[in-house]
Order: C-alpha cells, then structure tokens, then sequence
C-alpha cells in the first residue's frame, strides 16, 4: 500500500460531496467468497460453465443442476461473515453503494438494503422464471431444492441477472443516476470486464468523477483510474474511510 497514493485518495474522498462505491467480488473475496475470473484464485468461471448455470439456456437444459449449484453457494456465503471492507463501507453514512455482488455481506455489515443497489440481483430471493410476479425470501443456511412455484406452477430461481438477461430497469437507473451524480466513484475489486455494469465507470469519469480503483491487480477500469490502490481491499478500505 502506497501511503502518499492512500492519503491522496482519502482527502478526496473526505472533501468530496457524493461519494459512490462501485464493487465486485474482489470485496467479498477475503470473506472467502471466490471470485469469478482469478485464475491464482480458483475463480468460479475458471472452474464452471457460466452458460451451463448462469444462463437461461442452462436453466431449460437442466433445472437441477442449477438450483444445486445457486444452493451450494447460498450455505457458503450463508457462513460467509462481512470482511472489514464491508463494514468500513456500512459504517461511512452518506454514501450511496452499486454492487455487482449477489451476496448479502454489505446488508449484513450495515448498509441499508435501501440504499444498496444490486445490479446483478441477489441470491437471497427467488423469483418465478415463467414471470407471474411470485418471490420469495431465502433462507441462504436452508436454501431450497428445485421446486414450482406456488402461485402459477412454473419454476422457480434466484433472483440473480444470468448471461443473456437484461438488468432491473430500477436498479439500472438508480446506478446511473448515482453515477451521473457522484464526485468521487470508489471502484473496489472488479474485473470491470461484465458489461453493461462496467459501462458506468466511463458515465461516472465522462461526467467529472474523480475514479479511485481499490484492486489487488490491473483490470479492466484502471485506464480511467485517477488513482489506483493496489492491495487486498480489507485492508485499504477501512484506512481510505477513516
Ligand atoms: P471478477 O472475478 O471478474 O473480478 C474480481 C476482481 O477482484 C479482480 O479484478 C481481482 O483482481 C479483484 N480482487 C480479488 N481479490 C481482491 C481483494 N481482496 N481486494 C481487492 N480486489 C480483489 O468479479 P466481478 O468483476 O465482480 O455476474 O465480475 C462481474 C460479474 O461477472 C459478476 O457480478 C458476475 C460475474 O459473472 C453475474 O453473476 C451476473
């Protein structure tokens, strides 16, 4: 950690009026939920067909094989705690937070579910995939098997967005509109590479955010970086927000 590089980015972030973090797996990464692309860090894509359980192509193919693996994932984040990021984050008021994470540790850390934007959904519902309208919440430590829904009798998923699906129109604008807004965008541990999502760090740079990029490695976004810190988020987080 750079700590003149540090203190830059903290008074810009201390004077600035809206500040927005943008994160991804990278910030549930040492609360030992695997990302999606590190191949040093057995990423899920690494190791899975994203087009077999993150598509809804995979879901008509094999409905099981997909409930099984979303309840797999549902017990470990279940026994997942919020990493200090997480908390540093939540216990900052007056910052409003897009995540492309599907988990519930910013919730569980403090941030009000209100103010949290989940781009990609969550796997803490499910929702009917023949669209009548039923949810449900999920009880991630007894995540369910696959099952029909009680209202019409069609199947029911997590309410994630898989490949293939458009995003929430709601969440979509609200992250725009924050994006739009905002003078500085904290970009914590994303590959920047999942698209339209990473298409809000150039809205937010081509608005005048300053961009400050919180990652272990180079990704996608550090070319609209104004700062980039590099190291594990848990341990910039909290000092950046102090
Ligand atoms: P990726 O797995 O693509 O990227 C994770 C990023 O986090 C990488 O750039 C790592 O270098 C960084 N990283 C890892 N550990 C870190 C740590 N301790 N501190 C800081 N950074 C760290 O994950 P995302 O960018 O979130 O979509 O992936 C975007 C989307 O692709 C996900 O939301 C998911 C996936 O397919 C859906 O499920 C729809």
């Amino acid at each position: 950690m750079n700590s003149s590089e540090l203190r830059t980015a903290s008074d810009l972030i201390s004077k600035a009026s809206r500040v927005v973090s943008f994160s991804g797996a990278g910030l549930s990464a040492e609360s030992g939920v695997a990302t999606f692309r590190d191949a040093n860090t057995q990423g899920v894509w690494t190791k899975f067909d994203p087009m077999k359980l993150a598509s809804p192509q995979g879901f008509q193919d094999d409905p099981k094989l997909v409930i099984d693996w979303y309840a797999d994932r549902r017990r470990y984040v279940a026994q997942a705690q919020p990493n200090a990021a997480h908390v540093a984050l939540a216990s900052r008021g007056e910052m409003q937070h897009i995540t492309q994470n599907v988990d519930d540790l910013l919730i569980r850390a403090g941030v009000d579910p209100d103010i949290l934007i989940q781009l990609h959904g969550t796997i803490a519902s499910d929702h009917c995939h023949d669209l009548c309208g039923y949810e449900e919440a999920i009880n991630l430590s007894d995540p369910p098997s696959l099952h029909a829904c009680p209202r019409c009798g069609g199947s029911m998923r997590p309410s994630v967005v898989w490949f293939g699906e458009s995003l929430l129109p709601e969440a979509w604008n609200k992250a725009e509109q924050a994006c739009i807004e905002c003078d500085v965008l904290l970009v914590i541990g994303t590959s920047a590479e999942v698209y339209p999502a990473a298409g809000l760090l150039d809205l937010s740079k081509s608005n005048g955010a300053t961009i400050i990029i919180v990652n272990t490695e180079s990704s996608g976004a550090s070319h609209l970086a104004d700062l980039e810190l590099t190291g594990n988020a848990g341990e910039i987080i909290p000092h950046l927000l102090r």
